[in-house]
């Protein structure tokens, strides 16, 4: 089977990738470099010891798809490619809404018309907005504080419509709760060009004395130390759950909709002592106010992904700290 990963030098893309051709699966990928860096591709050569098929082109440009699809028989898209930053689709909706949905629609169109049928979607976990229990299992009610949220749910939408509308059409949306760490070689991880907004590559630039201090945004929040509490997934253990929902989109058509979090719940001050811990370094810290639109606490029920796709997650939050520094040490 051949894949067309889109965004697949970027920091899930690239670990999927690998998962893709470590499991035998042929790999295409194609990356604008908008966010990501093109030594990836040789990095995913290096560690796999395979080669694929690579395009420096953007999802948007219906022409250059259709290229691709005239070159490769495609057998299933996984679309990782879009703008992802929450702070930032406040300040430029219309650049969030044209690229994230313009790049979708065209992928759809593209795919239809050379009788590609299987289509796996870059969700998050924002799409449940604050939710009104935990663990959040995937049909609590929808809906978002921000235009990337928007984005998400309604490319989740617009994805629901078409597999309605064309029979044969599998689709599996990946509501992805906070994925952190990196591969094991250090060679891919999360590598952020500016100050980052998440949480892990944030406290990675404290612990290697680029930024002076963490600003930790709210400990009056109703969680066990008052810091917010999320989800946090290894990035390899995500990888490995698009490559489940592709084997189950062999069999079936429609719309299958899963979870892929760990299930439990960390603070940011037990994100930060761990990896002060196993890392043996030091993260100074200061309490700052909260940040808008952040909610208290986030964290999946995974247990239909377990029993539908076969997945859990393995790695541990230990785990996830020491390949995030790992990563940032050799990549400074
Ligand atoms: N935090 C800090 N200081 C920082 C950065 C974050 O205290 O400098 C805190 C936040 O307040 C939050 C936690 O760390 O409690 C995690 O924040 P992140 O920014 O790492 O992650 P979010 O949960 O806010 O957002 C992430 C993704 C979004 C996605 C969302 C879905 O960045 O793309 O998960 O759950 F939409």
């Amino acid at each position: 089977m051949r894949i067309l990963v889109t965004g697949g030098c970027g920091y899930i893309g690239s670990h999927t990738a690998v998962e893709l051709l470590n499991a035998g699966y042929e790999v295409v990928i194609v990356d604008n470099f908008y966010n990501s860096q093109p030594n990836v591709v040789d990095k995913i050569k290096t560690i796999t010891q395979k080669d694929f098929a690579f395009y420096e082109e953007d999802c948007c440009d219906e022409k250059a798809m259709r290229k691709i699809f005239s070159e490769q028989k495609i057998d299933a898209v996984i679309h990782f490619a879009g703008y992802k930053a929450v702070g930032e689709s406040v300040e430029k909706p219309l650049a969030y809404y044209r690229n994230n949905i313009d790049s979708t629609l065209v992928l759809l169109s593209v795919m239809k018309e050379f009788g590609c049928r299987k289509f796996v979607f870059s969700s998050s976990a924002t799409v449940y907005g604050d939710p009104a229990s935990l663990p959040i299992k995937e049909d609590f009610p929808l809906s978002t504080t921000n235009p990337y949220g928007t984005t998400k749910l309604f490319i989740e939408r617009i994805l629901t419509d078409i597999a309605y509308a064309e029979k044969d059409l599998s689709v599996a949306l990946l509501r992805y709760f906070n994925p952190i760490g990196a591969h094991e070689s250090a060679l891919l991880g999360e590598s952020p060009n500016d100050i980052p907004n998440n949480l892990m590559p944030y406290i990675m630039k404290v612990a290697t004395k680029q930024l002076p201090i963490l600003n930790i945004f709210g400990d009056d929040y109703d969680t066990p130390d008052g810091t917010g509490v999320r989800d946090y997934i290894h990035v390899v253990d995500l990888a490995l759950g698009h490559i489940k929902a592709l084997e189950k989109l062999e069999h079936e058509t429609g719309v299958l909709i899963y979870n892929l979090g760990t299930g439990k719940g960390y603070s940011v001050l037990d994100l930060v002592k761990t990896c002060e811990r196993v890392n043996h370094v030091e993260v100074p810290y200061q309490i700052v106010g909260r940040r808008p639109g952040d909610i208290a606490a986030c964290y999946a029920d995974p247990t239909k992904a377990k029993e539908e796709l076969g997945w859990t997650a393995e790695k541990g939050i230990e785990e996830m700290c020491r390949d995030s520094y790992n990563f940032v040490i050799k990549n400074i």
